[in-house]
């Protein structure tokens, strides 16, 4: 089995000092780092946007997972691509023409994925899962960070196993929310090849270590 990708989410950083959060991960073993662009209409909290962004490109050269909590993603994704973001994912109950904002996505050269929110069934994807490079289930409803992970997740990623090798695709899996050291080894177990994880990593006493864990958890 490939490595295990760790995601930590800057969501629960300090952003009163985002620098030195990010050198931590710079020196960690997380290979993607994740940024949550929250609009407050799709989701009920607003995060922050491309200047941020920015400035993170900036300061690494991990690879920046865009996790889009707004409506109508598709305005936006040629700045994303600008401010330099690297993978985008886009929720599914966000869009109308999902199949036109993934090849918007890959035409901009970044990898394209797409986020079920707990309610929304896996099968909806059949269609499309060989246009994804990721999918990503969401293990709590999304909006806010340390929230408890919902157990059903795991069901969900059995069955978009068995999809994405019943239909051929080269899809990987991310789980985001209430990710932590008591369930990562399951989730791993079950099928998961990218883990988010915000609060977890951020309130250790030792963030290098703890996300050094997760990655090991196997
Ligand atoms: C929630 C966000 C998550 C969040 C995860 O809407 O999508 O990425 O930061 O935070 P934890 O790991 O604390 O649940
Ligand atoms: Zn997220």
């Amino acid at each position: 089995m490939s490595e295990i990708i760790i995601s930590p989410s800057l969501l629960s950083a300090n952003f009163l000092q985002l620098g030195k959060d990010i050198e931590m991960l710079n020196q960690s073993e997380a290979q993607w780092i994740h940024i949550d662009v929250m609009d407050g209409v799709f989701v009920p909290n607003i995060s922050f946007g491309m200047p941020v962004i920015k400035h993170i490109r900036q300061a690494t050269k991990k690879v920046l997972d865009v996790h889009l909590m707004i409506v109508d993603p598709d305005r936006y994704i040629e700045t994303f691509a600008a401010v330099g973001a690297d993978v985008i994912t886009v929720h599914y109950e966000a869009c109308t023409h999902l199949n036109r904002v993934i090849a918007k996505i890959k035409e901009n050269k970044m990898k394209a994925g797409v986020v079920l929110n707990p309610h929304t069934p896996v099968s909806l994807l059949k269609d499309m899962i060989c246009d994804l490079d990721l999918v990503l289930l969401m293990s709590v409803n999304p909006g806010f960070g340390g929230q408890k992970f919902i157990e059903n997740t795991y069901n969900k990623i059995a069955e978009l196993k068995e999809m994405i090798s019943a239909k051929g695709s080269k899809c990987i899996i991310q789980i985001d929310g209430g990710v932590d050291g008591k369930n990562a080894k399951k989730l791993v177990e079950t099928g998961a090849d990218a883990l988010v994880a915000g609060n977890y990593v951020f309130s250790s006493s030792n963030p290098m270590q703890t996300i050094s864990e997760l990655k090991n958890c196997k």
